[in-house]
């Protein structure tokens, strides 16, 4: 499940305000304590261009590749009002730091020689480096679909909970897969179509990476059944990223992270469940102390299992909580395939995001093993 024990901290609500809108960020002309290139960025055809350049694929070294190497936020070259798309993509690549960090964090602290002692593929590796280079060239696109009149967010410091390869692996395969879900709702945003094209095309990317740690590092079924899992409220499964934010610590200038944010109390299996698959009985854990959710005494509220296209509401009770956990059964009839998507809502079927009053968590199906060890090792995720 997003969210840990060990990030509990990171969790705290931010001390961040919410920043100015879009339009209202400080131009490229007035002061600000950014080295003169990251303004550069402004232009698409600055630097390494992704779908020409081989960076975005085969570079072999430890540096930062662009514009990795540039962590500055780049200002508006223009004045007027934001694009109707620049929320979501602004959204997009302030995860997109998020993960290229991630990776760039591996390729920094372990070499190839810790990957094979730790069972894994000589390949590997280097798989990992083709990866970072991939999200590299994320973070240029989103920067270019971002208009001249907005800001493009920059890099935040960020802290991942892992130490060695193996767990480093079992958060990437949540991460590639939490990704693939938030893409599916994210996708429902813009109103250029273009701009959903793109999206589609990156989220195959991602697929494309987890589809590899299933075969390669976990030798494991690489499918995921017949369809992915959708889940509509994207901005929420961003929102549980935050976990890896070091509070306080991103540009003044971004915008907020994500906009909108609805700062739900976080939702994770508890530690006492058995199992994670369809049919088990897990307890849910809110596991911020600082934002526990509010039951009205007088309602029925429901878990809401998002798996493939579907999703199924099962009552549950809250009126004792929190002298007695919440218990739920996982729906039995559920594949156990790819992920499902959890949240708590006052209402069946979640029909908006109102409804929803903690969550998401997200339970991985495949590697089965993993989705336990990871549960029971308190691995945060
Ligand atoms: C960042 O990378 C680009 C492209 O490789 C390079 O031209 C530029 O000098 C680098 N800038 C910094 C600050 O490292
Ligand atoms: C789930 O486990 C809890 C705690 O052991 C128990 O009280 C509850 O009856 C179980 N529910 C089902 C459906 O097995
Ligand atoms: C969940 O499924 C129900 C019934 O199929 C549907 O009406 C509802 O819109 C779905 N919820 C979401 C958030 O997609």
């Amino acid at each position: 499940m997003l969210k840990a024990s060990t990030c509990i901290a990171c969790l705290l609500p931010l001390l961040r305000a919410v920043q100015a809108a879009p339009a209202a960020a400080p131009s490229s002309e007035k002061y600000h304590p950014y080295p003169a290139e990251s303004q550069w960025l402004a232009d698409p055809t600055y630097g390494p261009i992704p779908g020409e350049s081989d960076i975005y694929n085969y570079y072999w070294g430890t540096d930062r590749p662009f514009p990795g190497n540039i962590t500055a936020p780049i200002f508006p070259t223009q004045d007027g009002p934001p694009g109707v798309d620049d929320w979501t993509w602004q959204n997009l690549l302030s995860a997109e730091w998020i993960i290229f960090e991630f990776y760039q964090r591996a390729v920094e602290i372990f070499t190839e020689e810790d990957f094979v002692k730790a069972g894994m593929p000589q390949t590997a590796y280097r798989r990992i480096q083709e990866i970072r280079n991939n999200e590299a060239g994320h973070l240029r696109i989103f920067q270019n679909q971002i208009s001249p009149t907005s800001v493009k967010p920059g890099a935040c410091k960020y802290n991942f909970p892992f130490a060695d390869p193996v767990s480093f692996l079992a958060l990437m395969t949540v991460l590639e897969i939490s990704s693939m879900a938030f893409l599916t709702g994210l996708v429902q945003q813009p109103r250029h179509p273009a701009g959903r094209g793109a999206m589609i095309a990156i989220a195959e990317v991602e697929t494309r990476h987890e589809t590899w740690a299933l075969i390669d590092i976990w030798k494991a079924d690489p499918f995921g059944g017949t369809s992915d899992t959708v889940f509509p409220y994207a901005n929420e499964i961003l929102d549980t990223t935050n976990a890896f934010i070091v509070p306080g610590s991103c540009p003044p200038e971004n915008p907020e992270y994500p906009h909108p944010r609805q700062r739900l109390p976080a939702l994770s299996a508890g530690k006492d469940t058995p199992a994670l698959t369809p049919g088990s009985n897990i307890s849910l854990a809110f596991t911020d102390p600082r934002n526990q959710p509010r039951f009205d005494p007088h309602w029925q509220y429901y878990a809401v299992f998002f798996h493939g296209v579907l999703n199924v509401s099962v009552p549950i009770d809250t009126s004792v909580w929190p002298q007695k956990e919440i218990w739920v059964t996982i729906p039995a009839h559920f594949e156990t395939k790819g992920v499902i998507v959890a949240v708590v809502a006052d209402r069946p079927g979640a029909p908006t995001k109102e409804s929803i009053v903690a969550g998401p968590g997200i339970i991985l199906e495949q590697p089965t093993a993993l989705a336990t060890a990871l549960l029971k090792g308190g691995m945060s995720i």
